[in-house]
């Protein structure tokens, strides 16, 4: 990766990824290591000014009679904080020294990821890769696209992943020798979502998960992301089985905040029969209610013959067809902006998005035809309380023979039809409750929500969603109307 050389300091930052750990945090992270071998072989991959290292090595010192040697290895790309880094490296050594440490250290101001995969890949004439005992790492993040030099590199070592962190971690965990650990800081994003799922099924092939600690506040967030996006520590340690349990902890990321622990069985982390793999965090009491009762429902989405599916259509792609406010020849364009309460405010002129598309030939295709759908925001912004938000599409208040859904909401339908109109408010009721958001966000950390996440939820059946939906007399109700209205119905089917 080469930086432009009149880039301002915070598009550099961006490019690189470069977010420093907090002190408090990287002491946190460098507690958490098992007993460490003699002499540690230590990665630091993305090293920044040293804070990981640091922390590692102060932990190393205050527990003065296990480790008698310090090998730390530290790559870092960016020129400019080399020199800070060096600094550091200097303090590890003079307190190593006082504590009868060795300490040395290598600093490799290299692509990790390019230095890295060609190793690995066993490239004809390089280096054979290192092992490593101990990794400590809060890698870059940042999307890298399908044609990067970043995907060509960890696609040549079978690391088929579209983010930076992702990218560093699949490497860090084939770097480490067996029984090596790994401390790793990162966005939660991995846990869930169809992209990560070769990702996920990597680490958790390779990697035994012994511990997951959550920040729950926005405060503790430090990436400077568009989304709301919670951040995850985990331990873990190479080449064992996944343990029975492991322990969960959450904290607010403030300084000095109580940390809440619960040791959980493995099986409720990741689902033994979950093709997906989706990495749930029980956080909170909330959590493990939602659980309980989300437990109790075993009907899925195809058993009821429903289909939930991304809005078909892309805006910009359809540029020419879309048109501001409805007129001949087209027919009704949907958005989330177009959410209103429970229901569907169209047309809304007022609003920067169009509102209608043309219905011809070209545009077809990507139109359903109206009916009763189930709408659900793909994205919620911080400062919605809740991360599932549905709304009825109703076509007797939004007249029209065809109908757009846009790309950022996902509806539900039945083979391309609208639904059974007690069934579809069923499900606005169910999925709008505060117990399917506190399941959600045992295994989402971030503000997007895929299809495939809805796909995997399971439901309660069609008998006791009609009977939900007949009852409610308007989607207009509270949140806790709502509450009352689905726990009612989930217990009276027990
Ligand atoms: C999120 S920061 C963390 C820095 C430090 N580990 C800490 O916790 O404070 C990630 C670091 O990785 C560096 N980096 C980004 N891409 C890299 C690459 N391909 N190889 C090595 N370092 C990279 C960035 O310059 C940045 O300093």
């Amino acid at each position: 990766m080469k930086l432009a050389a009149t880039a301002t300091l915070r598009e550099r930052q961006e490019e690189l990824g470069q977010f420093l750990t907090a002190p408090p945090v990287a002491d946190f992270m460098a507690a958490m290591f098992g007993p460490l071998p003699r002499t540690v072989r230590l990665l630091d991959a993305g090293a920044g000014a040293g804070a990981l290292t640091s922390a590692f090595v102060s932990r190393c010192c205050e527990n003065r009679d296990r480790v008698h040697a310090i090998e730390a290895t530290l790559y870092e790309l960016d020129g400019e904080i080399l020199d800070k880094l060096a600094a550091t490296m200097r303090q590890c050594e003079r307190r190593c020294y006082e504590a009868g440490i060795r300490f040395t250290f290598t600093i490799l101001a290299d692509d990790f990821i390019q230095v890295m995969s060609s190793r690995l890949a066993g490239d004809l004439f390089g280096a054979p890769p290192p092992g490593f005992d101990a990794a400590i790492a809060n890698p870059p993040y940042r999307k890298i696209s399908a044609g990067s030099g970043e995907r060509r590199a960890l696609r040549s070592v079978g690391v088929e992943t579209s983010n930076l962190y992702t990218g560093f971690i699949a490497l860090i965990q084939r770097l480490l020798v067996p029984g090596g650990q790994l401390v790793g800081i990162t966005p939660r994003s991995f846990c869930n979502g169809p992209y990560f799922r070769p990702f996920r099924e990597d680490f958790l092939n390779q990697l035994e998960l012994r511990r997951l600690h959550v920040f729950e506040s926005r405060k503790a967030a430090f990436r400077n992301d568009s989304v709301l996006q919670e951040n995850i520590i985990f331990h873990a340690v190479k080449g064992r089985r996944q343990p029975r349990e492991m322990l969960v902890s959450t904290s607010s990321g403030e300084q000095g905040d109580d940390i809440t622990e619960a040791v959980v069985p493995f099986a409720e982390i990741v689902h033994p029969l979950d093709v997906e793999k989706f990495i749930h965090i029980p956080a909170s009491a909330g959590h493990a209610t939602a659980k309980e009762t989300m437990d109790g429902l075993s009907t899925s989405l195809a058993a009821l013959g429903i289909t939930v599916s991304t809005g078909r259509v892309v805006d910009f792609r359809l540029k020419e067809a879309l048109r501001k406010e409805p007129g001949r020849g087209t027919v009704p364009l949907l958005y989330p902006c177009h959410f209103n309460g429970g229901t569907v405010h169209w047309p809304k002129v007022e609003a920067r998005k169009p509102n209608a598309i043309l219905d011809n030939a070209e545009t077809r295709p990507w139109l359903v035809p109206s009916g009763t759908y189930l709408l659900t925001k793909r994205f919620t912004s911080k400062e919605e309380r809740r991360r599932l938000v549905a709304c009825l599409f109703d076509p007797d208040l939004v007249k029209a023979k065809w109908i757009g859904f846009e790309n950022h909401l996902n509806y539900f339908h039945a083979n391309g039809h609208g639904l059974e109109r007690h069934v579809a408010t069923g499900l606005y009721a169910f999925l709008n409750s505060t117990v399917v958001d506190q399941y959600f966000r045992r295994f989402s950390g971030h503000t997007q929500v895929n299809a495939t996440d809805l796909r995997t939820l399971t439901y309660p059946d069609r008998d006791t969603l009609q009977a939900m939906g007949r009852e409610m007399a308007t989607p207009d109700l509270t949140q806790d109307e709502i509450d009352q209205l689905v726990s009612k119905h989930l217990h009276a089917r027990r």
